[in-house]
């Protein structure tokens, strides 16, 4: 069953590339995004004012990316909501809100909960589910199935990648249909997204890089994750997935509201993971770097190959290869999973079975 890993999560971070293919080789068309046999008409994408996704945990994270893709690029509002919140904030959603629901499971309670809101609005719901027949997926208007195949390890890996790249399909057939990319900007986009395939074998290939270096973690009760913009999206995934499996108390942070009470807390050689793959704001997080390791923080920095950093700004810093600014999750996502991965090894625990933690949470 593990074909030779000694963990799930393990097997499952190597089958990320397959998962990815098989969810964007079937509904690429010419090199363009198409969900016709999803039976997911454009009218869909074209017929709303605002985009609300609702999700929890990993996926919730997969959405607050695809957010920081989506609304710039739309240029109409994109919210994400935790959605045992949304579910009882009387959320300001109507019939011209388009829906994303979020869940491999297809089971999360809260998600369903807010499936069944969202549609009692009058919304158009459309969920991005990884379990064929799972209730949200009989429940939403239009379903969008990702293929990563059984995921076992309660920790999220092939999932989440799944979700950002049928999210990005999703993003970039919008904008095609609302006329904010042409058809060459489109497919521009799809061939960037699936250079990030190649991108997230070479990182699983570098994975004894991010084994040595989880020495500097273990032993810590304390880190941090810092980014901006789309990095501070995935800062947020990179927490959740070493708490959870590691026990390490870990919090993400965009770089620049650290001094706003948390550089506090950055003292001697307490870890800083720092990512900076965005041109736009490459130099500001730099910055941020430089006022943590001036406290004597210990910066693991992952940044790509091209990024021109001076020597000794980071301790130990992991380059992921050149692809487009906007996915470079998808290699960082792998680094980010190996850490905890290794961290969760390292420490002698219970990489697939964390304690306290269930596969699909089904009560409130
Ligand atoms: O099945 P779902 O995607 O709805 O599950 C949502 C969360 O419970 C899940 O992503 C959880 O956060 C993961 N265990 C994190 O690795």
């Amino acid at each position: 069953m593990k074909n030779g890993f000694p963990h799930f999560m393990l097997k499952e971070i190597h089958e990320q590339p397959d998962a990815l293919k098989n969810t964007i080789l079937p509904r690429l068309s010419k090199g363009l995004p198409d969900f016709t046999d999803d039976q997911i008409p454009d009218d869909v994408f074209k017929d709303c004012n605002q985009v609300q996704i609702v999700a929890c945990g990993t996926a919730m994270h997969a959405g607050m990316a695809a957010r920081a893709l989506m609304e710039p690029l739309l240029r109409i509002p994109v919210t994400v909501s935790i959605a045992s919140e949304f579910r009882y904030e009387n959320p300001l959603v109507d019939d011209k809100t388009l829906v994303i629901i979020i869940s491999q499971s297809g089971e999360t309670i809260d998600t369903l909960a807010a499936l069944r809101l969202a549609k009692s609005y009058g919304s158009r719901t459309l969920s991005v589910v990884n379990v064929k027949g799972s209730t949200i997926a009989r429940e939403s208007d239009f379903v969008l199935y990702t293929h990563a195949g059984p995921e076992i390890a309660v920790a999220s890996t092939k999932a989440y990648s799944v979700q950002l790249a049928a999210l990005y399909m999703v993003c970039c057939r919008m904008a095609l249909v609302r006329e904010k990319y042409s058809v060459a900007e489109a497919e521009d986009f799809m061939k960037k997204l699936l250079d990030s395939i190649p991108a997230m074998e070479a990182m699983i290939e570098k994975k004894d890089m991010v084994k040595a270096l989880v020495t500097h973690l273990i032993n810590k009760p304390d880190a941090f994750f810092i980014g901006r913009g789309l990095d501070y999206a995935f800062s947020l995934e990179g927490a959740l997935k070493l708490k959870e499996i590691s026990y390490i108390h870990a919090e993400a942070y965009a770089a620049g509201e650290l001094k706003h009470g948390t550089i506090a807390l950055i003292t001697q050689e307490v870890p800083v993971i720092a990512i900076a793959t965005q041109e736009n704001v490459f130099l500001k997080t730099i910055s941020n770097i430089r006022e943590v390791k001036a406290r004597g923080a210990f910066v693991i920095l992952l940044t790509k190959e091209s990024m021109n950093v001076e020597p000794g700004i980071a301790d130990i810093q992991i380059n992921i290869p050149d692809i487009g600014d906007r996915f470079t999750v998808f290699p960082i996502a792998v680094v980010l999973q190996l850490i905890a991965y290794y961290a969760s090894v390292g420490k002698n625990l219970d990489v697939d079975q964390p304690r306290n933690l269930a596969k699909s949470v089904t009560v409130e």
